[in-house]
């Protein structure tokens, strides 16, 4: 029997896709973007990798581009979203829509932007000194696994004006929804700084927790922020696959584990981290830093067009308690070694607990 006879059966396009483009793929369960191993990638003129968080999902990748003093990647256009953080470095991107104008827009680190839907694009890096390194969140693997078509992907000449956004958000300005705590919405294309900007208060989901819902070039790829205070942490959750958080300000670890497992697992995060709560593993968010500690998340599913049944769920009932029917565990709820962890964290980091409101703090201190 020849490779002709074999019958044709559980492809990959994606992955077929990710092999013949010849750069580092790292695949784990939290990853440090700023070390994340690149190679010079052909499609795009710039050094490259693959990070592929174990939590991510069917739906979802992260592409890292790596660019050069004062380099530029070949023009891009693509039938996929992406949404983009920066990493380091400082330069502009051009985008140009439907109408034939070209946008560009000044980044940093800790910017965040959208390439809207299939408008061709180049970023360039500005610097002559500093290399520039970018986290591209995108969707590539659902889409290519859906037409396996790279011609229809890649070199698609249809447009999508209705995903453009105002010119202004282009330029880093944008449009204030107001709905309510954890559902404010933010509608842009471009945020200068992550790091400095505005959230609202959102107390049900922790200690002084804050949060704004991003709405990112009319896109169904979906990105939040979220702010911890000085000694304090969240609440635990659990959700589907596909929320990729990057650390943005401060430092601290994150807890993860089944209703049945003995031990969490833990992942120290800071600036450069990312990692991806796997399909329903409760998780818990920790600041250990002597500032606010901020996070940045990227999925597929925004709060505009959930997508799945999943997202709609989970954006309805994120900040609802186990014992109400949600996914969220009180503190008064939850295993005593978690505030236990907590604490010794904390001295270790010479940082004040702030959790006294929340709990009863005596019994810890007495253990
Ligand atoms: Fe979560």
């Amino acid at each position: 029997m020849n490779d002709a006879d074999q019958p044709v059966m559980l492809l990959d396009p994606y992955g077929s896709w990710v092999t013949a483009e010849g750069v580092p793929v790292v695949e784990d369960f939290g990853i440090d973007l700023l070390e994340l191993p690149v190679a010079r990638w052909p499609r795009m003129d710039v050094a490259g990798g693959i990070a592929h968080l174990k939590g991510r999902g069917d739906f979802v990748a992260v592409f890292v581009l790596d660019l050069g003093p004062g380099e530029a990647t070949a023009p891009q256009r693509h039938l996929y979203e992406e949404v983009v953080y920066v990493l380091s470095g400082h330069g502009s991107t051009t985008v140009e829509t439907s109408d034939g104008r070209k946008h560009s827009f000044e980044w940093g680190p800790k910017s965040l932007f959208a390439l809207p839907l299939n408008a061709r694009y180049r970023h360039f890096n500005a610097s002559g000194q500093e290399r520039a390194r970018l986290a591209a969140v995108n969707d590539l693997p659902i889409v290519l696994n859906l037409f396996h078509n790279e011609a229809f992907v890649f070199d698609n000449p249809c447009t999508f004006p209705e995903r453009e956004g105002k010119t202004r958000h282009f330029a880093g300005e944008g449009d204030f929804i107001p709905v309510r705590p954890g559902r404010h919405m933010w509608e842009t294309n471009f945020v200068p700084d992550l790091a400095a900007f505005e959230l609202k208060t959102w107390e049900q989901r922790g200690a002084g927790s804050s949060n704004m819902k991003f709405i990112l070039a009319e896109g169904t790829m979906h990105a939040h922020s979220s702010q911890m205070p000085v000694g304090t942490y969240k609440k635990g959750h659990r959700h589907g696959p596909d929320f990729h958080v990057f650390a943005v300000t401060g430092h601290g670890y994150s807890l993860f584990w089944y209703e049945r497992d003995e031990d969490f697992v833990r992942i120290d995060w800071k600036h450069g981290t990312v990692f991806a709560p796997p399909d329903m593993m409760f998780h818990q968010h920790f600041n250990t830093a002597s500032v606010p500690a901020r996070y940045l998340a990227v999925a597929l599913g925004s709060l505009r067009y959930p997508f799945t049944t999943e997202k709609r769920t989970q954006f309805g009932s994120v900040d609802v308690n186990v014992d109400q029917g949600g996914r969220q565990i009180d503190y008064k709820d939850q295993d005593p070694r978690i505030h236990h962890i907590f604490l010794a964290e904390l001295a270790k980091h010479g940082v004040q607990s702030r959790m006294g409101e929340h709990i009863d703090e005596s019994r810890f201190e007495a253990a």
